[in-house]
């Protein structure tokens, strides 16, 4: 064990959170958590990671947490800024030198953002100036010593992904200023603080603090670490100053990789040890389909070949994926295929019941995995499938079924773990609210509905969105999780827009038409579920769910509600929420962490 040392170094008396910032605290932990992730340079090396951080984002969403994201400038930028500075003048001027290297965070963000945002979850991009870091000391190794947190606490009560550059404040004059190497660890802490963040945590590019290099044989990660021994530590995985900030506040810094299951944490208390994690195996993987989402899952899965061992895809006609992967022998038609292999894990994005539902059975039946988004299949046999993948020790997740990436299913669950929920309602089919969005700004409902099938948003057959069906799939794989785990699928009523093909009336003054998915509970408990047009109030949330966005809103028995919103179709959303399952899925296949001996 590291302690205890006699050269402990100097630390701060933890000050404990001042009233203001208790009171801040409790308003924004009450409803939900705050995690401030902070990406390093190492994760975000180039353009092509940044989907490996947008995932870690989304797993956290899912989880029903707010995330706050403070990005580092990718790769090397911020040294070869320094040397651009360097090539201009030997005596640069600091506020136009911070300035200079504060454009590597300011770039990452504006990328990372753009990122979240397209794999469909709102996000929201401040820059330093908006919540006025305020800094005091060197101009390019200052001490943060104020900022204003309201606009990060709006965005992120609003439902929004918050990204922030680190790095770079402003002085006492307004000049930029830099928090010194390593400063957008301590940008992260100090964002934390100041939002009432339940966790901090800095992804790195090794999963921990090590007792030694990480790679050198006999390393030992810690489980914890105490402010002390991490700045005593050699390895300066954080700058001391960042620790003795989180010491001051009597805050926890987690230190991790991208998908860590067990990241070091430092804080009050001695350090323990552990034996690393065993490195990650690769998952055996049959995907049945390489469609839109299946196209889009699979660059997922290619980008982590440490996690996934693709075997086979199942394709109508592998003559039109051929040329589109670098090894065209994993495609095959015969669903037979499928299984020589001997998967681990079947990703099921072909569609339709009857195939689907077969291959799955036959999956589920061998105690095989499953990811499917497929909400047809879900709706008619999904109680059946479960039961099965319960009986096999299988894992049956169909996150994606529902919302694309906003995660309903998961919010639901978690509510009705613990509360008594009364209603829900929601906009739930992408496909009619773009058509719907697009008829009020005076598209032909034809023209409207081919757009929304080149967007990729529609099913093969849009007849199940523009019918309603679609919606009212998803309304009844809600109410499963909400309130009756054996709901029949014909439980929803159903009417569609098909209607509007022909006529399409005007809507009352002040009002948007929106195809609604609403379900309650009668006196008896049963469950009273329909999906229908309605016409509902501008400004309202179903009212601001635009084009293909989906939002639900869930009714909680003491008044409150939970509301989730993003996208709820299209390739990349719905890639995020099945990668999100196959994530899952890989972390479960992986060893435990064992204690060190
Ligand atoms: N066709 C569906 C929609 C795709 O438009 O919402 C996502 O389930």
């Amino acid at each position: 064990m590291p302690r205890p040392r006699d050269n402990q170094p100097h630390l701060p008396e933890p000050n404990r959170p001042e009233p203001r910032a208790r009171r801040v605290t409790e308003r924004l932990t009450v409803e939900h958590d705050v995690v401030v992730l902070k990406f390093g340079s190492s994760i975000l090396a180039h353009e092509g990671t940044i989907a490996d951080a947008v995932h870690e984002v989304y797993r956290e969403v899912r989880s029903g947490r707010r995330v706050v994201v403070v990005c580092s400038a990718m790769g090397n930028t911020t040294d070869d800024l320094a040397k651009r500075a360097g090539e201009i003048t030997d005596k640069p001027h600091p506020a136009a030198y911070a300035a200079l290297l504060a454009v590597g965070e300011s770039h990452s963000a504006a990328q990372v953002a753009l990122a979240i945002d397209a794999a469909g979850m709102p996000a929201i991009l401040l820059d330093p100036a908006q919540i006025d870091l305020r800094t005091h000391g060197d101009p390019v190794n200052a001490e943060p010593v104020s900022m204003d947190a309201s606009p990060i606490k709006r965005e992120i009560e609003a439902g929004n992904v918050v990204v922030l550059p680190g790095f770079a404040g402003r002085d006492e004059r307004g000049f930029t200023t830099l928090l010194g190497r390593g400063g957008s660890d301590l940008t992260a802490l100090f964002v934390a603080h100041h939002c009432g963040a339940t966790r901090c945590r800095l992804v790195k590019d090794v999963d921990g603090w090590y007792d030694a290099d990480p790679k050198s044989a006999g390393a030992r990660k810690y489980a914890h670490l105490s402010y002390a021994d991490a700045i005593a530590s050699p390895a300066q995985i954080v700058q001391s100053k960042c620790v003795e900030y989180a010491c001051k506040h009597a805050m926890v810094i987690e230190v991790g990789a991208l998908g860590s299951v067990a990241p070091s944490v430092v804080g009050e208390g001695e350090s323990t040890l552990v034996a690393p994690h065993a490195t990650p195996r690769p998952v055996r993987v049959a995907m049945l389909g390489l469609g839109t989402v299946g196209g889009g899952v699979m660059r997922h899965m290619l980008s982590a070949p440490d996690r996934y061992d693709i075997r086979r895809v199942l394709v109508r006609d592998p003559s039109k994926y051929a040329d589109k992967l670098e090894d065209a022998s994993i495609l095959c038609q015969d669903a037979d295929a499928v299984f020589a292999d001997d998967p681990e894990l079947v990703v099921e994005l072909i569609g339709g019941t009857s195939l689907a539902g077969d291959l799955l059975e036959r999956a589920l039946d061998r105690g095989c995995s499953v990811v499917t988004a497929n909400k047809a299949l879900m709706a008619r046999d999904g109680v059946r499938l479960r039961a099965l993948a319960d009986t096999r020790g299988a894992k049956l997740l169909d996150s994606a079924a529902v919302g694309g990436s906003v995660p309903m299913l998961e919010a639901v669950r978690r509510l009705a773990a613990h509360r008594e929920i009364v209603s829900l309602a929601g906009v739930l089919n992408g496909t009619t609210n773009f058509i719907l969005d697009q008829m009020a700004r005076d598209s032909r409902y034809d023209e409207a509905l081919a757009e929304a099938q080149r967007l990729g948003f529609a099913e093969a057959d849009p007849t199940a969105d523009v019918g309603g069906f679609d919606a009212a799939q998803k309304l009844c794989l809600l109410c499963r999780v909400a309130w009756d785990p054996a709901l029949p699928e014909d439980s929803v009523e159903v009417t569609g827009i098909e209607s509007l093909a022909q006529n399409a009336p005007d809507v009352d003054r002040g009002h948007v038409r929106r195809l609604v998915a609403r379900a309650s509970r009668n006196g008896d408990g049963a469950v009273l579920a329909r999906v229908a047009l309605e016409p509902v109030p501008e400004g309202s949330e179903l009212a601001r769910a635009h084009d293909e966005q989906n939002v639900l809103i869930v009714q909680l028995g003491d008044g409150r509600r939970e509301v989730v919103k993003g996208r709820g179709a299209g390739r990349w959303p719905t890639a995020e929420a099945v990668f999100a399952d196959t994530e899952q899925v890989v972390r479960a296949l992986q060893p435990r962490l064992a204690p060190a001996q």
